[in-house]
């Protein structure tokens, strides 16, 4: 029997997981599907109906219904509660379990990319207090980062964020980049900025050290406007598209019983899309 798996959202359209997904199916040649359903988070209790009655083996959730279908789920893993939002669902009998992938595709994309970046790595700078950035500190606090500074336009969101985690995520104003960015191994984007053209006018990224390394969540363009400052500097850079293909990992595992790989030929074929 065909084993089906879906990505809900609303819109859901624009997303590229069905490609992620259909890839990995045709690769690894399982008997499996995965569709695009739009969902409204009104109809998400008829969802999780099916899913129980066995008619999907899980799902992606992505926005709007991260945080709706928190309380849809039998159980949550304590880290995508940590994080506030689930982005995958796993059936089993008539139980639902809900998981969040977006921190394994941050540390995943990361090794493959930039192999032994947390090796000694003490401090890191996080740019962003939104929903992306707890993902990457609960990422950065599982690789065991000594301190994590995490600046935000919105100074009072990074003070509260910080205040939930505690040591060692420490909420830092904005324009203390400077003064942080000797000691940082690494500055990560979790913000929209370098969307849609915009970057961002003030970040002193000279003052980083030579070997560090910087990130961007955001991947249209495949190469924002702060990873292009930061390659000219000479700086290691890695773009956040390996972490849309590497969150992906761990839902297939679950739902077709093969751990498949992100490989160079994947990444072409999502990258054409962009
Ligand atoms: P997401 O779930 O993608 O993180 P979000 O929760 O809306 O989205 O958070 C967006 C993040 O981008 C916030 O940290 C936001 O800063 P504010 O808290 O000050 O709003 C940040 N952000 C958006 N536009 C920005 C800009 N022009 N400059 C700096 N930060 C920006």
């Amino acid at each position: 029997m065909t084993t089906r798996t879906f990505v809900i959202g609303h819109p859901i359209a624009h997303s590229r997981s069905p490609l992620i997904h259909g890839t990995w199916l045709k690769a690894y040649g399982i008997d499996g599907s995965y569709e695009a359903i739009d969902v409204e988070p009104a109809a998400l209790p008829a969802l999780f109906a099916q899913l129980r009655r066995g008619e999907f083996a899980g799902g992606n959730v992505t926005i709007p219904l991260k945080e709706s279908v928190f309380g849809l789920c039998d159980t949550v893993d304590p880290l995508a509660t940590t994080i506030g939002a689930v982005n995958t669902l796993v059936a089993k009998g008539d139980k639902v379990h809900g998981f969040n992938t977006d921190f394994m595709g941050f540390l995943g994309n990361l090794d493959q990319q930039a192999t032994g970046w947390s090796d000694g790595l003490d401090e890191a700078i996080v740019l962003g207090a939104g929903g992306a950035s707890r993902a990457i500190l609960v990422a950065l606090r599982e690789r065991g980062v000594k301190k994590i500074n995490l600046l935000n336009r919105t100074a009072e969101k990074a003070a509260a964020l910080a205040k939930t985690f505690g040591d060692p995520v420490h909420a830092a104003p904005w324009d203390a980049f400077a003064d942080l960015a000797p000691y940082a191994g690494l500055v990560v984007n979790t913000t929209s900025v370098g969307m849609h053209g915009s970057q961002f006018t003030d970040l002193a990224l000279s003052r980083l050290p030579k070997t560090a390394l910087v990130t961007d969540l955001v991947y249209v363009p495949l190469e924002t406007p702060l990873l292009a400052e930061a390659r000219l500097l000479g700086l290691r850079t890695v773009d956040g598209l390996g972490m849309l293909l590497h969150q992906a990992i761990p839902g297939f595992e679950a739902w077709f019983g093969v751990r498949p790989e992100v490989s160079p030929a994947l990444r072409a074929a999502v990258e054409a899309t962009l």
